[in-house]
């Protein structure tokens, strides 16, 4: 198989989709309190149509593909939709990224599904603060489905925390040493402007600020790369068995390792998660044409952008609910 690749030669083997736009938290940086509309259902891809993309995705060369949300687990017969998709040949990776809520309930039925990790997101250790960030989540409980995770080996499960000055910069040296107490494997992200999430510019932390205060705790060693498919860098700190992770969309232009397309829960193409421009899949998908479904992709890929716009100011329109991050 050649596989796919863009303009830039930068081959393309990544997909990630937004099987929904619902969620069942309301985190600040994404939503206001009150959330926002939810896509009509008739817009939504059926797990037929999601099926029909990645098989053919998966015969032009994709064999990585990542379910995300809104919160992928709360869609009904998400477990299903992971054995179908498992199933294809070619697609050698499948995960989720998600918010861990329905993970105590779902993690040991994805697992036997043929679902091979989960990344998920948690961006404080601290009941009330937790709350306070997600509006109405519950942290034991995803800190248990995360022990239940691990337990049924969805591994290596990667904690995704969005750093935030004056909202939880104070727990990044906690989240670090987590990578030292308890083996786990702790992403730091930036926050990243969007136009419907209420980000707020005073709260931005860049990685080079947050690495200079983990260092505090011991020098960071370049550690061998997890199973990952991404613009993650990671490091350990002395005597940890897990990883320190940073992802810098704003400090540091990643794009030149982009491999990654993304559907939306809508069925529209994103070429890139920081660029609004989409292209619709869903007239090819419902004409039934398995080589028009295949032309539309190849299309996406060769629309990719070199890089994102966000250090010229131009700020998505999608929130990362929307576009899955
Ligand atoms: N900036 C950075 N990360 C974000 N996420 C959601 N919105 C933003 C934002 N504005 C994170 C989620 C999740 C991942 C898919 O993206 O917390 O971990
Ligand atoms: Fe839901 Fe994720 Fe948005 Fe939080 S960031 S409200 S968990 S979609």
């Amino acid at each position: 198989m050649s596989g796919l690749s863009d303009s830039f030669q930068r081959p393309v083997d990544y997909l990630r989709i937004s099987v929904t736009d619902r969620c069942n938290m309301r985190c600040v940086y994404c939503m206001p309190p009150e959330g926002v509309p939810i896509l009509p259902r008739i817009d939504i891809l059926t797990y037929e149509e999601i099926r029909d993309v990645v098989e053919a995705a998966a015969e032009l060369g994709i064999s990585k593909v990542r379910l995300s949300g809104g919160e992928p687990l709360l869609r009904s017969g998400i477990v299903d939709l992971v054995r179908s998709l498992a199933a294809i040949r070619g697609i050698d990776d499948l995960s989720s990224t998600t918010n861990g809520m329905l993970l105590y309930d779902l993690a040991a039925d994805l697992k036997s599904a043929g679902l091979k990790r989960v990344n998920v997101s948690l961006d404080s250790l601290r009941e009330d603060r937790f709350r306070s960030i997600t509006r109405c989540g519950d942290l034991n409980l995803v800190l248990r489905g995360i022990e239940v995770a691990k337990t049924v080996g969805l591994t290596p499960v990667k904690i995704n925390v969005v750093a935030m000055r004056g909202v939880n910069d104070d727990e990044i040296e906690d989240f670090a040493l987590k990578t030292v107490r308890d083996g786990w494997h702790v992403r730091f992200i930036e926050l990243m402007p969007f136009a419907i999430g209420h980000t707020k510019a005073d709260e931005f932390i860049g990685v080079p600020e947050i690495r200079k205060r983990i260092e505090v705790l011991g020098p960071l060693e370049p550690a061998k790369i997890i199973k990952g498919n991404g613009p993650a860098k990671y490091f350990r700190l002395p005597g940890a068995s897990g990883t320190v992770g940073f992802i810098s969309p704003v400090t540091e232009h990643f794009c030149f390792g982009c491999n990654r397309l993304r559907l939306t829960a809508d069925g529209k193409l994103r070429p890139c998660l920081l660029s609004d421009s989409e292209i619709d899949l869903r007239p090819a998908l419902r004409s039934g044409d398995r080589a028009q479904v295949r032309r539309v992709i190849r299309e996406a890929v060769a629309c990719k952008p070199r890089q994102h716009e966000l250090v010229k100011g131009r700020i998505p329109r999608r929130a990362m609910r929307q576009i899955g991050g």
